[in-house]
């Protein structure tokens, strides 16, 4: 008897706890409340406004960047991906007053990157198992990333379609951007800022044959 066992179509999601945090996130924080105008409401779309047009003359955006440049490389690292001659990076904030939450929604890129610079405090670890956890226990500000097989919740050999993360300020996720997400109701009275990075891979071109103008 052979008995093979498989976990095919693994999602990857890199987690990174940046260590010290403190001035880069009330940099970010102040920026967003001296300059509202910058928060896109989430808006991913190419020609959305782009934070990386403030890199050369905000610090902490430059550095922002430098960290979600750190982020892709150990996700594309871990996949083994190598190759790609450049990335597309658009930047952008979702900053919620109390009550705002987040629709399901996933981003048009490959990659998708999150930073927190200001989360409500928890002393939990950011990523639990969704096993035995309520699905509908919708916490504080936490991020839900939906199990991307369609319809895999309806599934009754399927134990496990969803994963919560609890975010906390220096906090870093990389995720492919085709992973459904939404974020639980902010309950706090302060603004939770969290920015998103959409990662484009770019690849070689080809033979001028494999390419057509408009
Ligand atoms: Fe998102």
């Amino acid at each position: 008897m052979e008995v093979m066992d498989y976990a095919f179509f693994p999602t990857r999601v890199v987690t990174i706890q940046f260590p010290v945090t403190d001035t880069l996130n009330a940099e970010l924080c102040d920026l967003l409340e001296r300059r509202p105008e910058l928060d896109d409401r989430s808006n991913m779309h190419p020609d959305a406004l782009n934070l990386l047009r403030l890199a050369e003359t905000v610090p902490a955006i430059q550095e922002l960047r430098s960290m979600f440049l750190t982020g892709v490389k150990h996700w594309l690292e871990a996949e083994g991906i190598a190759g790609p001659e450049g990335i597309d990076l658009l930047l952008f904030s979702n900053r919620m007053v109390q009550g705002e939450s987040t629709m399901v929604h996933n981003h048009p890129a490959d990659l998708i990157g999150i930073y927190y610079a200001c989360t409500a405090a928890s002393a939990r670890q950011p990523i639990h198992p969704a096993d035995g956890e309520d699905y509908f226990d919708a916490g504080d500000g936490v991020l839900l990333l939906h199990d991307p097989r369609f319809n895999a919740n309806l599934t009754s050999v399927c134990h496990r379609d969803h994963v919560k993360v609890v975010p906390r300020p220096g906090l870093m996720l990389i995720f492919p951007a085709y992973v459904w997400h939404s974020v639980t109701p902010h309950r706090g009275d302060f603004c939770r800022l969290a920015f998103s990075m959409n990662f484009t891979l770019r690849w070689p071109a080809g033979p001028e044959e494999y390419h057509a103008l408009k």
